[in-house]
């Protein structure tokens, strides 16, 4: 016998209108969902376009506080910072992310010392400090695990020295949670949050960020694949989410997002940390090509991208579109 629901239920009675629409909606997007990555550069008053990503900039420190400061108008309360060495900078040990006056040091204090509550995340990983591009130290075409591992946990302290708020570790060794967690206990931060890139996958989607930190030439045939995650699987997230929360993770990001939203339902529905996730530079710069041949419009694609994010789960997103979208969710305040 089949059931005869119409007309008793006709699900266009709540889509009538908009204030109806915006009654129920089940998501709704707000700039305390937002995490804005910023692109560090040594010098002054410098502002370099990065051509694979159209209206995204690295900034000298001097302007990081100019993009700060709208960052706090605009109510993002998180940013995220990347460095782009000089390439001189850069060797094979990636030896330059240990020192504590690096760039990203320095941009940390100085963000932290005039924006004492913008919360900031470092990422935790050696591909912006070597000239190989890889985030591990390399033996022999391999990436070496564990001695990686100890350098991991020298930057991850130094980061933490420096006042950011969140370290991120990014790079997908196995253990390093567990030891970066050890190490923030014996030296005084016990509080220090720690948001573990768990299920990053090894995906083409970061040409544009690679790009942009100066890591687009990487060596070897395997690419990231020995330590990122193979894009087939998905039971495997659920393994690296379960072991980074068991060493110490308090969140944990999928990565990226909009090819993985299954992952993000998946690592949402079953863990009680926060679920991040980050909309990557590959995710940003095909809407933007797009857009800017008006094959998209430009504010719904955007949205639709976000919401999407959000409705599988993530807690907050990590997009370069979050100065856009915040300046749109606060019409009167810009
Ligand atoms: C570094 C790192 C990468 C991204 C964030 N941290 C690149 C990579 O793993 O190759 C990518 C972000 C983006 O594409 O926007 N480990």
């Amino acid at each position: 016998m089949t059931t005869r629901n119409f007309p008793a239920t006709r699900l266009r009675r709540l889509r009538r209108t908009n204030a109806i629409r915006d009654i129920i909606a089940e998501t709704n997007l707000a700039p305390t969902d937002l995490i804005w990555p910023l692109f560090v550069i040594e010098g002054k008053n410098q502002i370099q376009a990065i051509s694979s990503m159209p209206g995204v900039n690295r900034y000298s420190i001097d302007q990081i506080l100019v993009q700060c400061g709208l960052a706090v108008t605009l109510g993002i309360q998180m940013i995220a910072l990347f460095p782009k060495l000089e390439a001189d900078k850069k060797d094979a040990e990636g030896s330059d992310a240990l020192h504590r006056d690096t760039l990203i040091c320095r941009c940390v204090r100085e963000v932290k010392n005039q924006f004492p509550d913008l919360i900031i995340i470092c990422d935790v990983a050696l591909d912006p400090y070597t000239n190989h591009g890889h985030d591990g130290i390399i033996q022999n075409d391999i990436i070496l695990n564990d001695l990686t591992n100890e350098r991991l946990v020298k930057q991850a302290l130094i980061l933490a020295e420096a006042g950011c708020d969140i370290i991120a570790p990014s790079d997908m060794m196995d253990g390093r949670i567990g030891q970066i967690r050890d190490a923030l206990e014996e030296n005084g931060f016990p509080d220090m949050i720690i948001l573990s890139y768990a299920a990053k996958y090894a995906s083409a989607f970061y040409g544009p960020f690679r790009d942009a930190v100066g890591a687009g030439n990487l060596s070897g045939s395997s690419g990231k694949s020995t330590y990122q995650m193979d894009p087939r699987n998905s039971r495997e997230a659920l393994s690296e989410v379960t072991l980074d929360i068991s060493e110490g993770a308090d969140i944990v990001m999928v990565k990226p997002a909009m090819p993985y939203l299954d992952i993000i339902k998946h690592v949402s529905d079953n863990f009680n940390v926060p679920c991040f996730a980050y909309q990557v530079s590959g995710e940003y710069s095909m809407l933007m090509a797009a857009i800017e041949k008006s094959w998209l419009s430009e504010d719904a694609a955007i949205f639709e991208s976000i919401l999407g994010i959000k409705r599988a789960g993530a807690s907050a997103i990590l997009t370069y579109f979050a100065p856009l979208i915040a300046k749109k969710l606060n019409p009167k305040q810009i």
